[in-house]
């Protein structure tokens, strides 16, 4: 069946998205960042019109947990963060959609909503959920993003009081966490900003580029190789859509559980550039699995195939070293202050919960 194109499909889903998911909350979106703006400035620079709902608000926060507070009178605990985290962990799985698992779009989401950052000028990252926005949701790279923030807004829902930066990001965390990977260390305090703080479309690697390429984006965000290979490894995670990417497939035979399949893959298959109507990428023996030219990239660069190598053979040494990168993917752009917390939280997988 011929596919959408991809830019169609994501207008017509951004436009859903404007006027959908988010409606009945946007009123305590505006009090919380407004809140957030009587109080410290530094967070959010301009707008003299959300200065004045701050002064109707009436409030004075100095944090991000002062302003939840000042919006709705209440200061939610670790414990209200798990709540959030165990509903999130309650909507993954449905037999209808994809592998069975919304997991791998929610890690997707949470990384696209954090890799904008630019340690140049500190813009960017996670703090101000600003993919909520059409000029940001409507990104290439961000095509099919609506899916999960669709899905996850059955979440704020039922805690209209969390951020959606913290919502998307806690998202990513308990995806990881429920799909049988390493505990990613992580704490609330994103404030939810305005339309103005979206970021320039490019920010986010284009899967047809090779090694420089990945380079210029990840340094950006002030990665260095090592944590790109390790970062990479989500790919053992979910596939690629024909009618969002343009892609099509899977990395792994195993797309709902988190392993370092995708580097003894990477290294030991072999890769072939599959025939076929689509944009450039390869294919296994058995033509199932795929791999993007980025991927790829891998092992053609000899700095990045040292890491793959040693991932391919050493399961551990991965899961430690992509649970301090995904951790610290999640925090970027976010101002220390705002963090409720001195040290991120581990928060409990629900099978730790059921024992
Ligand atoms: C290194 C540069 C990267 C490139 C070029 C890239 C590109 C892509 C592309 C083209 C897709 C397919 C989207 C679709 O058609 O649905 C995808 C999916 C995905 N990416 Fe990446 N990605 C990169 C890095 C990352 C990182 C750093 C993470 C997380 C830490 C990540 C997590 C995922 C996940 C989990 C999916 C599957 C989503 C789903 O199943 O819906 N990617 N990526």
């Amino acid at each position: 069946m011929p596919a959408a194109s991809p830019v169609t499909r994501s207008v017509i889903r951004a436009r859903g998205y404007a006027t959908a998911p988010g409606g009945g909350s946007n009123t305590l979106l505006w009090v919380v960042g407004a809140a957030a703006v009587a109080g410290g400035g530094y967070w959010y620079y301009s707008a003299g019109s959300a200065a004045n709902v701050g002064k109707e608000a009436g409030t004075a926060a100095k944090s991000a947990t002062q302003a939840i507070k000042a919006a709705t009178n209440f200061t939610p605990s670790k414990d209200d963060y798990q709540k959030v985290y165990n509903a999130i962990a309650d909507i993954l799985e449905d037999n209808d959609y994809d592998d069975g698992s919304y997991g791998p779009v929610f890690v997707r989401l949470a990384w696209h909503s954090s890799g904008t950052y630019d340690k140049n000028d500190g813009t960017g990252g996670s703090n101000y959920a600003t993919m909520r926005f059409p000029s940001e949701a409507q990104h290439g790279a961000n095509a099919g993003l609506d899916v999960a923030r669709a899905k996850i807004e059955e979440v704020k829902e039922k805690f209209p009081w969390i951020s959606y930066g913290d919502l998307w990001t806690l998202g990513g965390v308990c995806a990881i966490q429920e799909m049988a990977g390493p505990k990613i260390p992580w704490r609330p305090g994103r404030i939810d900003g305005f339309a103005k703080d979206a970021t320039p479309d490019g920010r986010l690697p284009d899967a047809t580029k090779v090694a420089d390429h990945l380079r210029t984006i990840f340094y950006r965000m002030g990665f260095d190789d090592h944590a790109i290979v390790a970062l990479s490894g989500a790919h053992a995670l979910g596939r690629c859509h024909r009618d969002r990417s343009g892609f099509d497939g899977p990395w792994t035979f195993s797309p709902t559980t988190f392993t370092n399949d995708y580097f003894e893959l990477l290294m030991n298959d072999k890769w072939t550039w599959r025939k076929w109507d689509g944009p450039k990428q390869l294919q296994d023996k058995t033509k199932t699995l795929m791999m993007l030219p980025s991927d790829f990239a891998l092992v053609q660069d000899k700095e990045f195939k040292k890491w793959v190598k040693v991932y391919a053979e050493d399961s551990n040494k991965f899961f430690a070293d992509f649970s301090k990168y995904f951790s610290e993917l999640l925090e970027l752009g976010v101002p220390r202050a705002q963090f409720v917390s001195s040290e991120p939280w581990i928060m409990k997988t629900t099978e730790e919960q059921s024992s």
